[in-house]
């Protein structure tokens, strides 16, 4: 079992949750961050962290987000780690509260 990046984090990516994961399991692609399920601990330390409420585990994905959890460990091989916080994207507030943004996602 791992947690799962899902749906609230596409365009948004504040990356608060990389500055807790004590495995640096976190991926970065140019609108999202994936886990990587191989490497993920389950701590449980990262989804408090998050301000879009993105990260479950995975037995606790919702219904509707549930592809998340192949598309973590798929990009999860493709894209590099991040170890740091930055800045969050420039329109992440205005996209923070949209639901289903899986078209918006950038591979
Ligand atoms: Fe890292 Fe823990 Fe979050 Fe897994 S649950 S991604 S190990 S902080
Ligand atoms: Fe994404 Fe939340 Fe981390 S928006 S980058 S999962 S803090």
């Amino acid at each position: 079992m791992a947690h799962i990046v899902a749906d609230p984090c596409v365009k948004c990516k504040y990356t608060d949750c990389v500055a807790v994961c004590p495995v640096d399991c976190f991926h970065e692609g140019v609108n999202l961050l994936v886990i990587d399920p191989e490497v993920c601990i389950d701590c449980g330390l990262c989804p408090p962290e998050c301000p879009t409420s993105a990260i479950f585990a995975e037995e606790d994905v919702p219904a509707n987000q549930q592809h998340f959890t192949a598309l973590n460990a798929e990009l999860a091989r493709e894209w590099k780690p991040i170890t740091r916080t930055k800045l969050a994207l420039p329109d992440a507030e205005e996209w923070r509260l949209v639901e289903a943004k899986l078209g918006e996602l950038k591979r």
